[in-house]
C-alpha cells in the first residue's frame, strides 16, 4: 500500500527534482529524437490543425518526456529549503506524525511530513533520489510544482461508476457509458461489472488508486474515483469525471501507458491513456466554459429546479410523485468554492426555504455531495437559516503557535489598537485597506472571541501557547458573528441572526424533518456546516456509496480543518508586518524567522492553476477542550449508509427519493444504520398507506428530456480562471 500513497507536495518535490522545466521542453526539437521532441511535434501539429483544442499525447510519451531531463540538484534543494517555512503553518503536522489510534485503524496511516522531506533532501544530496510518495490526506495541504502539474495532466478516457444493482448487494464498478446506454438508450444488454483492472481485482485496484485523492476517508476517496452527477454539475472546476479518468488530483498521476479492464462476461478492453499538454494552449476543451462566471452550468441528471444559482453552487428542487409531495430538496455542492457568488448564494437559499415552506413542504433533504467547502461564514449563515434560534458555535478553532505567527499577531494587534473598528467602505481608502488587511484579520486578537463568547484582552492571551501531542498551539477561539467587520470576512454578507440581520425568522423545518446526504466529499466549510447540523441541531446524515463493503461509513470524509491559507497570503502577512515597521523593528525582524519568507522560489515554481495551501486552523469539538484532538483525526460514522444504484448515477432524484423513503417512508434503503426516529416512525404509521410501495430499483425514472448526450464524457478538471484562494475550500 505504501508505494501507492502519495503527497502532491512531496511528489511535487520528486517531480521537481527530476529537474524538468517548461523552457527546457520548448527548446527541444524532434531532431534529437527525444520523447519531449515527439511531444512537441504531436502537440504542435494538433494545435496547428485545431488551434482551440488542447493537445493530447500518449501518457507514456509524456511520462518519458518528464523523466528525460536530468536532475538539477541545486534547484531541487533550493525549493525544499524555501517551502519549509510555509509547511510550519500546517496545523496538523504533529498529529499527522502521531495520530490517534482510531485514525490509524479506520482512516489513514501516520505521515512524518518533515521526516519525508529530510529523506528526499538527503537522497537528492547523495545522488540516490527516487520518487518517494507519501500522503497527508489533508485537502488543505497542497503544493504542485510546475514539473508535476504545469506541463501535463494525465487521464483515462472511460469513466466508471460503482453501483449496487438492487441497492442491497455490494456495489461493483461498471463502465458509465454502459449504464447510460442501458438507462437512457435502446440497449438491451445487461452491463457487466469490471472484475479486474490490469489483472488485479478491480475493487482492490480502485481502492489503491483512490488513495491519490485529497480526502482522508477511504470510502469518500473511493466515491471520488467515479463519475458523479453532483461533481459533473460543478463543471470543470470540480473533480471532473472522477480520479480514475484523471479528474481532481488524479490528473497529476501517471496512469501507465494503458489500462486493461476485464469484465465479468469475459470481455476485455484496453484503454490507451493520455496526457493533456498544458503549455501554450489558447483554447478550451470539452469542459468548455462549464464553470465560467457568465455561463450557466448545465446539471445533467438533475430535475428542473425551483430556483438555482447559475453555476449550481446551490439549488432548490421539489420531487415528483404524490408520495414526495411534502418534500423539498436543497442541493448544496459548494459553499461558494472558487467563484465570488456569496450574495447570490445566500439569496438563493433564503428564497428557496421561504418558497418551500409557503408551498406547504414540511420535509427537507439537503444534498451536500461534492461539497469541497468555500466561504466559511456562508456555512454559518446557512445553518442559521435552518436553525435561527441556535447559537452557531459547535467547535472552537486553534492554530499552531510558533514565532512567525506570534510576531504577525503582535504586529497586527498593535496596529489595530489605534484604529476604530468600524466598517468604512468607500470613504477613506487608507482606512479601508487597513480594515481589510489588518484590523479584520484573525491576527488582531479583537477579531475573534474566546470560547465563552467574551473578548480576548490581548494578543498574548489568544496566542498562548499551549502544548498538545508534542506541539504548541494557540488558545481556542470562535468567530464573532456579530462583528461589524463580518462582511470583509464573508464575501459581503451578514450572518443571519447576528449583528441585527434577520433576527426574527422562525425555523422553517422541524429537526426530524431534515436529513442530509453526502458522498463523503464534504470538506472544509462543508464540515463546519455539518458540525453545526449534527452536534447542535441533531440532524441525521446519510453517507452514499463507499467501498465495496458492508457496514457504516462516514458522511464527512474531507478535510475537517476549519481554515486554510494560501502560501502567498502567508507571505503577504509577513510583508505587511515589515511594511508597518520602523527601521529598528525591521532590523529585529531580520533576525527572526520572518526573514525566511523573503524568497519567491516556491511561487515561481508552482504549476499554473494549482493552489499552494496549508491548513491553518484546527476544529476542536466543544466536549474536547481538555484533550483537543483536531476533528480531522476523529472518526464519525453516519446515521445511515445507502449504496448508489445505476438509476441514481443517471437521475439524482432517485437518490433523494431513496433518502426520503428511508427517513420518512415505508422502505428502507440503509444498508447500515438507520434514519428512523421515534417521531418519524409515528409519522409513518399515520401515513403508512401513502408510503407503502415496493422499492423499484433498476427501472430508472427517465425524464422526457434526459438524453445520453446530456452527460459529458469528456469533462476534465480545469481550474484556469478560478479563484483558488478561497479560505475554507478544498481545491480539487
Ligand atoms: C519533426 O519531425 C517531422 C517528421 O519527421 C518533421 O516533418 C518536422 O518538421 C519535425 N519538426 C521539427 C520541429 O523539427
Ligand atoms: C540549476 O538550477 C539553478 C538554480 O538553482 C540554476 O542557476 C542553474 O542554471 C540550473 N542548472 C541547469 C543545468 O539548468
Ligand atoms: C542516500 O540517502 C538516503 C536517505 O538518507 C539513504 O537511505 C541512502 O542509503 C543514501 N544512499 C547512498 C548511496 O548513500
Ligand atoms: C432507439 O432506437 C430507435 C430505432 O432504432 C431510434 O430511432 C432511436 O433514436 C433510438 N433511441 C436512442 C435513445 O438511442
Ligand atoms: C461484456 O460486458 C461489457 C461491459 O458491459 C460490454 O461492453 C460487452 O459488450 C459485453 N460483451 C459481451 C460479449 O456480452
Ligand atoms: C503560466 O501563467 C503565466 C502567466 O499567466 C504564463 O505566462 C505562462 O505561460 C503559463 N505557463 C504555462 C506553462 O502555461
Ligand atoms: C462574475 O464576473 C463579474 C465581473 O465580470 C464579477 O463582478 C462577479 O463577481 C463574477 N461573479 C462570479 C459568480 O464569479
Ligand atoms: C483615513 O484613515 C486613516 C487611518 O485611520 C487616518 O490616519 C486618516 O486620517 C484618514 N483620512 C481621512 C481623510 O479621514
Ligand atoms: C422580520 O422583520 C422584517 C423587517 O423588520 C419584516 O419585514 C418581516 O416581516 C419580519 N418577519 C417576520 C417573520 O416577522
Ligand atoms: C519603532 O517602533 C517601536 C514599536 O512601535 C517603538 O517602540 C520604537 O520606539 C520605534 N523606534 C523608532 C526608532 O521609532
Ligand atoms: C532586512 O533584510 C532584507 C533582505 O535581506 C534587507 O533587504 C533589508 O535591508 C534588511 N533590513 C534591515 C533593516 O536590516
Ligand atoms: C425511542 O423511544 C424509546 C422508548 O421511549 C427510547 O428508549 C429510545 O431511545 C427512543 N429512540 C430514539 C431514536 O429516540
Amino acid at each position: 500500500m505504501s508505494s501507492l500513497r502519495f503527497s502532491i507536495l512531496v511528489a511535487g518535490l520528486a517531480g521537481l527534482a527530476v529537474g524538468y522545466s517548461d523552457t527546457a521542453w520548448k527548446r527541444q526539437t524532434n531532431s534529437t529524437g527525444s520523447p519531449c521532441a515527439s511531444v512537441s511535434y504531436l502537440a504542435s501539429s494538433q494545435t496547428a490543425a485545431s488551434p482551440s483544442a488542447t493537445a493530447t499525447v500518449p501518457a507514456k510519451l509524456a511520462y518519458e518526456c518528464i523523466n528525460s531531463v536530468p536532475l538539477n540538484v541545486s534547484a531541487a534543494l533550493d525549493l525544499i529549503e524555501t517551502v519549509k517555512p510555509y509547511w510550519e503553518w500546517q496545523s496538523t503536522i504533529a498529529y499527522l506524525k502521531n495520530p490517534p489510534a482510531e485514525y490509524v485503524e479506520k482512516i489513514q496511516d501516520p505521515v512524518d511530513v518533515f521526516g519525508e522531506l529530510d529523506i528526499i533532501e538527503a537522497k537528492v544530496k547523495n545522488g540516490s533520489f527516487a520518487s518517494e510518495y507519501e500522503s497527508t490526506h489533508d485537502g488543505h495541504f497542497v503544493y504542485v510544482p510546475d514539473s508535476v502539474g504545469g506541463i501535463f495532466n494525465f487521464g483515462r478516457t472511460l469513466p466508471l461508476v460503482s453501483v449496487s444493482l438492487d441497492g442491497k448487494s455490494l456495489p461493483q464498478p461498471y463502465a458509465y457509458p454502459d449504464i447510460l446506454e442501458t438507462s437512457l438508450g435502446n440497449a438491451s444488454f445487461t452491463p457487466s461489472p469490471t472484475v479486474k483492472i490490469d489483472g488485479e481485482s478491480s475493487t482492490a485496484w480502485l481502492e489503491n488508486w483512490s488513495q491519490y485523492g485529497s480526502l482522508q476517508d477511504r470510502d469518500a476517496l473511493y466515491n471520488n474515483v467515479f463519475y458523479e452527477l453532483a461533481i459533473v454539475a460543478l463543471g470543470t472546476s470540480s473533480a471532473g469525471m472522477g480520479t480514475f479518468t484523471g479528474g481532481g488530483r488524479g490528473r497529476w498521476i501517471y496512469p501507465g501507458e494503458t489500462t486493461t479492464l476485464q469484465f465479468e462476461n469475459g470481455t476485455s478492453v484496453v484503454l490507451k491513456n493520455f496526457a493533456k499538454v498544458l503549455t501554450d494552449f489558447t483554447g478550451i476543451d470539452s469542459g468548455e466554459a462549464l464553470s465560467k462566471n457568465t455561463t450557466s452550468t448545465p446539471a445533467p441528471g438533475y430535475p428542473t429546479p425551483v430556483i438555482r444559482q447559475q453555476n449550481n453552487l446551490i439549488g432548490g428542487y421539489y420531487l415528483d410523485g404524490e408520495d414526495y409531495a411534502d418534500i423539498a430538496v436543497l442541493s448544496v455542492p459548494s459553499f461558494v468554492g472558487s467563484s465570488n457568488a456569496e450574495e447570490s448564494f445566500q439569496a438563493t437559499g433564503q428564497t428557496f426555504l421561504a418558497e418551500a415552506v409557503a408551498a406547504g413542504k414540511t420535509k427537507l433533504i439537503i444534498d451536500l455531495s461534492a461539497n469541497g467547502g468555500g466561504t466559511i461564514l456562508q456555512g454559518y449563515d446557512l445553518f442559521k437559516q435552518l436553525f435561527p434560534s441556535i447559537d452557531a458555535f459547535a467547535a472552537a478553532d486553534r492554530t499552531r503557535a510558533f514565532e512567525a505567527i506570534d510576531l504577525v499577531g503582535q504586529s497586527f494587534s498593535a496596529i489595530s489598537g489605534s484604529v476604530p473598528r468600524t466598517l468604512d467602505w468607500g470613504n477613506n481608502e487608507t482606512l479601508e485597506a487597513l480594515e481589510e488587511n489588518i484590523i479584520s484579520s484573525n491576527f488582531n486578537y479583537r477579531t475573534d472571541e474566546r470560547p465563552d463568547g467574551k473578548p480576548f484582552s490581548s494578543w498574548a492571551e489568544k496566542y498562548g501557547p499551549y502544548e498538545f501531542n508534542g506541539d504548541e498551539f494557540s488558545g481556542l477561539f470562535r468567530w464573532n458573528l456579530s462583528d461589524v467587520l463580518t462582511p470583509i470576512n464573508s464575501g459581503g454578507i451578514q450572518i443571519q441572526g447576528y449583528g441585527g440581520y434577520r433576527t426574527n425568522l422562525t425555523q422553517p423545518f422541524a429537526t426530524e424533518n431534515i436529513v442530509v446526504l453526502t458522498d463523503g466529499y464534504c470538506a472544509s466549510t462543508c464540515t463546519i456546516f455539518s458540525r453545526l447540523m449534527t452536534d447542535l441541531a441533531g440532524v441525521r446524515y446519510v453517507a452514499m456509496g463507499g467501498r465495496s463493503t458492508s457496514g457504516i461509513t462516514q458522511a464527512i470524509g474531507g478535510v475537517k480543518g476549519t481554515n486554510d491559507l494560501g502560501w502567498d497570503y502567508v507571505q503577504y502577512l509577513v510583508s505587511l508586518v515589515y511594511e508597518n515597521a520602523n527601521a529598528t523593528q525591521k532590523a529585529y525582524y531580520n533576525t527572526t524567522s520572518l526573514a525566511d519568507y523573503n524568497d519567491q522560489i516556491p511561487f515561481l515554481r508552482a504549476a499554473n492553476d494549482t493552489a499552494y495551501n496549508i491548513n491553518f486552523r484546527d476544529g476542536i469539538k466543544l466536549d474536547d477542550f481538555e484533550g483537543q484532538t483536531p476533528l480531522q483525526f476523529v472518526y464519525e460514522p453516519a446515521d445511515c449508509r445507502i449504496y448508489w444504484t445505476p438509476g441514481m448515477t443517471v437521475d439524482i432524484s432517485s437518490a433523494w427519493k431513496a433518502v426520503a423513503d428511508s427517513a420518512w417512508g415505508a422502505s428502507d434503503w440503509c444498508v447500515a444504520g438507520s434514519l428512523k426516529t421515534n417521531s418519524t416512525i409515528r409519522t409513518l404509521a399515520t401515513v403508512a398507506g401513502r408510503y407503502s410501495r415496493p422499492a423499484v430499483v433498476q427501472s430508472v425514472p427517465i425524464r422526457q428530456r434526459a438524453k445520453r448526450e446530456d452527460y459529458p464524457l469528456g469533462l476534465y478538471t480545469d481550474l484556469r480562471g478560478q479563484n483558488l484562494k478561497k479560505k475554507g475550500y478544498m481545491v480539487p
